[in-house]
């Protein structure tokens, strides 16, 4: 049965909540292997409207990051140099929420950011598929490497997307989409729209390349309050394992995919520093808003203090 939100697009009238809902069900349809219906012409014409919809979007998130993006060096070292700075200066970079994850919120906390964050997992070694396609070889092969690393190197019990629904069963975590702040989905549907849509394939390449360079400190500080909150190693495996892979991920991603493209046409460059930044960008939106839902509070000066730890 098709789930197909056939609503006119000028039905969207609930701002960004009901946008990232609806874009949220549009990736969920669209990637899921389907069978042939009789309504697949309807079909056809909602997704035209859909991609016009997230068209919007996206171009608006460009538009955004453009003018930083547009500053970024064309040639290789300079281009490296630039994208390295992003992990110290990027948006969204050494947010104090995850100091606060490692060292004193509740587990109560700490489930219901894990929620929003497995709830906006896009699946990286299904955007990494869909990313490489029609790659030049030297990227294609960093990618396939990647991949094959996310798929556990084809064992079952290392692939990476399991690994954090072991966490979420066994932590009971609620991640179900109406659960879900629209920043955290609005990452997924960026990433999804990204990796989905063929002129935005280097973008792709520099969100994904992004994601890598950043994750491992935060995946290290999210470890550091599962193990102070007494969860077991085995189920925290998938930030440990992420705090140290993705610093080798991220090196092989810049040197065999990045700077290859960059290096064959320095054109992409800006395309995959807009990509870079609109994903730091996703991610320091959902920060600020977990933070406001987690209790934080603006002191004097206008910044957000951690709350009390209960007592
Ligand atoms: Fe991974
Ligand atoms: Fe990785």
């Amino acid at each position: 049965m098709l789930n197909v939100d056939d609503r006119p697009r000028a039905a969207i009238q609930g701002g960004e909540e009901e946008l990232q809902q609806r874009l949220a069900a549009f990736n969920r349809r669209r990637l899921h292997p389907g069978l042939p219906e009789d309504a697949w012409r309807a079909e056809i014409e909602n997704d035209a409207a859909f991609l016009v919809i997230e068209g919007e979007f996206i171009e608006r998130e460009r538009l955004a990051v453009a003018a930083r993006a547009a500053a970024a060096p064309t040639d290789p070292d300079g281009f490296d140099a630039w994208l390295t700075d992003l992990t110290a200066t990027g948006p969204g970079q050494n947010d104090p929420l995850f100091v606060w994850l490692a060292e004193s919120c509740t587990m109560a906390e700490m489930k219901w950011f894990l929620g929003q964050e497995v709830a906006g997992e896009a699946g990286f070694e299904d955007l990494t598929a869909l990313t490489q396609v029609k790659m030049p070889v030297g990227p294609k092969l960093e990618l396939a490497r990647n991949y094959w690393d996310e798929m556990g190197r084809g064992n079952e019990k290392g692939m990476h997307g399991p690994l954090l629904e072991t966490l979420a069963r066994r932590l009971g975590l609620d991640a179900r989409t109406e659960a879900t702040v629209w920043e955290s989905l609005a990452l997924a549907n960026t990433m999804a729209a990204l990796a989905w849509n063929r002129r935005y394939a280097y973008h792709s390449i520099g969100a994904l390349g992004i994601i890598e360079q950043t994750a491992p400190a935060r995946a290290a500080a999210v470890g550091r309050g599962l193990k102070r909150l007494g969860v077991p190693t085995g189920d925290r495996h998938y930030f440990d394992l992420h705090a140290i892979l993705d610093i080798k991920h991220s090196e092989a991603w810049n040197a065999e995919a990045i700077r290859p493209l960059v290096y064959a046409d320095p054109g992409i460059a800006h395309a995959i520093a807009e990509g870079a930044l609109m994903r730091l960008r996703c991610g320091e939106r959902c920060f600020a808003r977990y933070r406001r839902e987690l209790g934080w509070r603006p002191d004097e000066t206008g910044a957000l203090t951690q709350p009390p730890v209960p007592a």
